[in-house]
């Protein structure tokens, strides 16, 4: 809880007009992509870096949470005030300060929408590979603060990938910076990579320094259909074992495939039971070779039928179907649980099939989808939340589908994270003296724990 007096304090900070307590501005900015909502006491809008250290130094002395935030896109609730406390919202953050051609390092403000920052690299032939399904509304510090993913990241990797520094606030209001402007740096303890995944834990992303490349000079993509869901992720280990690394491996269900049907704009055959999403780039010859390549090896495995998207829009609109699925899943049902598993490439076909059989021992829809080609699956578990029968069944299949995941000697959250909605789970993959060391981490950084508490951990930090 925010004092009167402390609002009277943020006001002088910010000028009263970057501060509000308007019940829409708390509803809206107490909400994220999981549609859990919780109230915040205030909203703040900080439009200069001094004014995010005042307000963290003034958060130490009187005791309230700050909950830093994006663009509120996030699966696992990491921007949700569950304490209550101070939305600080990074939208004022947005500019693209820098982009430099010969170093290929762009640095940008927190708040930059990622869309916009791709655009603006490829506009000079670079490219910033890092995709998330929700890349038209997502910050870049969103994206650093969960690490996301998405759906490159089987050829170009992470959001970790391309980070070489941060400038950041500390929960105690120092603000530092970390990792180089260079190509390389190994000075002193990595902080960077520290805070990248981080969930806003340990400090306010503010400024970010990115790697680029140089953007491919040709792009195909395609879609295979299949029979079968097993037959289809089977598909995926064979492409991966012949060495040609896709740019993007997406897998989609039948139930999934239903969902947006209307949007993909290919003709899909009628037995189809599950579908790759494949895109491959490089130079045009190459891209050649591995096209038939892959689709020699869906043919023997099977493939009925292959669709190329041929041209620009035609390979955008794939693509937005693809972004949509996960909002798309909820013809299926009011309310999901939708975790983002990550089991080895060639466990994946047991995968499908358990979340098959979990899917009919509990007679609740879950589709699945996701990233085929880094092995991880985003299963989604429908359900009416206000049915306390359909609650208590998914609460026991997600805790059934996370042991057989670690069985696999998978991982619980691939990008999403922790957040809350995992932080139930998180003994289950991260021992004891794991946990531990991470608390002393994050007390290190907020000895008084008002950086966005209750998050990650079981308990309450
Ligand atoms: C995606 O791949 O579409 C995103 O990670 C979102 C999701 O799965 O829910
Ligand atoms: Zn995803």
């Amino acid at each position: 809880m925010i004092s009167k007096q402390a609002l009277r304090k943020l006001s002088r900070i910010l000028g009263p007009e970057a501060i509000s307590t308007c019940r829409d501005v708390l509803d809206h900015y107490g909400t994220d992509a999981t549609k859990l909502a919780y109230s915040p006491d205030a909203v703040a809008f900080p439009g200069h870096i001094r004014e995010i250290a005042d307000i963290l130094r003034l958060a130490n002395h009187e005791g309230f949470p700050v909950v830093p935030r994006g663009a509120g896109s996030g699966k696992s609730g990491g921007a949700l005030p569950v304490q209550g406390g101070l939305i600080l919202a990074m939208d004022r953050f947005d500019r693209i300060l820098e982009i430099d051609e010969s170093n290929h390092i762009a640095k940008v403000e927190s708040g930059v929408i990622t869309a916009r920052l791709q655009e603006e690299v490829e506009k000079v032939g670079l490219f910033y590979p890092p995709d998330p399904a929700s890349i038209h509304i997502s910050t870049i510090g969103g994206n650093v603060a969960e690490c996301a993913g998405g759906l490159r990241a089987v050829k170009y990797g992470v959001t970790r990938d391309y980070v070489l520094g941060l400038t950041v606030v500390l929960p105690t209001g120092n603000i530092i910076k970390t990792g180089v402007e260079t190509a390389k740096g190994v000075v002193g303890y990595d902080l960077t990579r520290l805070l990248i995944g981080s969930e806003g834990t340990l400090a306010v992303i503010v400024g970010v320094t990115l790697r680029l490349i140089p953007k491919p000079v040709f792009t195909r993509s395609m879609m295979v259909f299949f029979k079968d869901p097993c037959t289809t992720v089977k598909a995926v280990s064979e492409i991966m074992r012949s060495k040609v690394v896709p740019t993007a491996l997406e897998f989609m269900d039948r139930n999934c495939i239903e969902c947006v049907r209307n949007e993909i704009g290919l003709s899909i055959p009628k037995s189809t039971g599950a579908l790759l999403l494949i895109e491959l780039d490089g130079d045009r010859a190459l891209t050649r070779r591995e096209t038939d390549t892959v689709k020699e090896i869906c043919s023997q495995m099977g493939a009925i039928d292959f669709q190329a998207a041929s041209t620009k829009k035609k390979r955008e609109r794939l693509w937005e179907a693809r972004r949509n699925v996960s909002p798309a899943v909820y013809k299926l049902k009011p309310d999901k649980v939708s975790e983002d598993v990550v089991v080895p490439r060639n466990r994946m076909a047991d995968l499908v099939s358990y979340v098959n059989r979990l899917s009919q021992k509990y007679g609740l829809p879950m589709p699945v989808y996701g990233h085929a080609g880094d092995g991880n699956i985003h299963v989604n578990m429908m359900l009416d939340k206000k049915n306390p029968d359909e609650l208590t069944k998914v609460d026991k299949a997600v805790r059934e589908l996370f042991q057989k995941v670690l069985d696999m000697k998978g991982t619980l959250s691939g990008e999403h994270g922790i957040g809350i909605t995992k932080a139930p789970y998180l003994s289950m993959e991260i021992s004891k003296p794991a946990q531990e060391l991470m608390i002393r981490v994050k007390k290190a950084f907020d000895p008084n724990g008002i950086l966005n508490p209750g998050k990650i951990f079981p308990q309450r930090i």
